[in-house]
């Protein structure tokens, strides 16, 4: 039997997706539930961008799956996982969830991987990779996730309940819980203080150009016990920056 290779899918694997999206609705009519659905050009965003995982065996589509992030990226859920019929029972939605798994934990370590489903094969994969199932109160309040749910045929329920329950189980995978000990949030901040840059921000004070008098706030650097009037920081440097320097107190506000 020739062997199915399991890989990121990129640009050369774009003209598969009108077969992907043909299996996933077939198997939506086979297991009479909604699913939610995507466009042609939604699946080639994720290919291009690397969010996307394709089985194949020789040149024959195999299975498919793709992830999606949630509340700027605190949530991230592996979705749309889908083996062909021929390949089914071969441990292959396995891997495609393995692969999926691992690229999310790799781009977004710190995201909490998350799980809606009413598929026993899901929810088995999901527990043997240390998902837990939880309320829906626990999942991403992201309105664009829910909006997934509104092509199941189950949707009424989840409206009813205030999107408390549905026939779906909520699983939740928390990086933090996977973690041997639990750092206290008062090391994680001698860390973040500890590794941020130096003074002064990329781009130099005060880069951002003037702005006119109202907009502008007068901040004085310290670091080197010569103060210097820089006129605002937006452009300069991040907003997390800004505030790790006020933190560290490179900078004190005149008032
Ligand atoms: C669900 C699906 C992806 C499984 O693909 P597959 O390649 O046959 O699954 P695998 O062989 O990798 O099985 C993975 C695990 O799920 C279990 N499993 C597979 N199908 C199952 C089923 N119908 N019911 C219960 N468990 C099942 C397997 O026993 C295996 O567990 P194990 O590691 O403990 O042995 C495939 O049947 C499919 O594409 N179905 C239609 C789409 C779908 O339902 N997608 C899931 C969306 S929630």
């Amino acid at each position: 039997m020739e062997e199915i290779e399991v890989l990121v899918a990129d640009e050369t694997h774009e003209k598969y997706v009108d077969i992907i999206l043909d299996t996933i609705s077939e198997a939506a009519k086979v297991r009479g539930t909604g699913i939610a659905r995507r466009t042609h050009e939604y699946l080639v965003t994720k290919i291009r961008e690397a969010k996307a995982v394709i089985a194949l065996c020789g040149d024959e589509f195999a299975g498919f799956s793709y992830i999606e992030t949630w509340g700027n990226k605190q949530y991230v859920t592996t979705s749309g996982l889908i083996v062909h019929p021929k390949y089914r029972g071969r441990h292959l939605a396995k891997r495609i969830k393995d692969m999926t798994f691992s690229l999310a934990r790799t781009r977004w370590p710190k995201a909490k991987i998350f799980s809606l489903t009413s598929g026993a094969a899901v929810m088995q994969m999901n527990t043997q990779l240390g998902y837990k199932p939880v309320t829906f109160a626990e999942l991403t309040d992201d309105e664009a996730f829910w909006k997934g749910c509104e092509g199941c045929v189950n949707v009424d329920i989840l409206r009813r309940t205030g999107r408390k329950y549905c026939i779906c189980t909520g699983m939740l995978f928390d990086p933090e819980e996977h973690l041997p000990a639990k750092i206290p949030e008062s090391v994680l901040e001698r860390i973040r203080l500890l590794e941020a840059p130096p003074w002064p921000p990329p781009g130099g004070e005060g880069g951002a150009g003037l702005h006119s008098e109202d907009e502008r706030r007068t901040l004085f650097p310290v670091s080197d016990g010569r103060p210097r009037t820089i006129w605002t920081f937006e452009g300069v440097c991040s907003r997390e920056q800004e505030q790790t320097y006020r933190r560290r107190k490179d900078i004190v506000e005149i008032p």
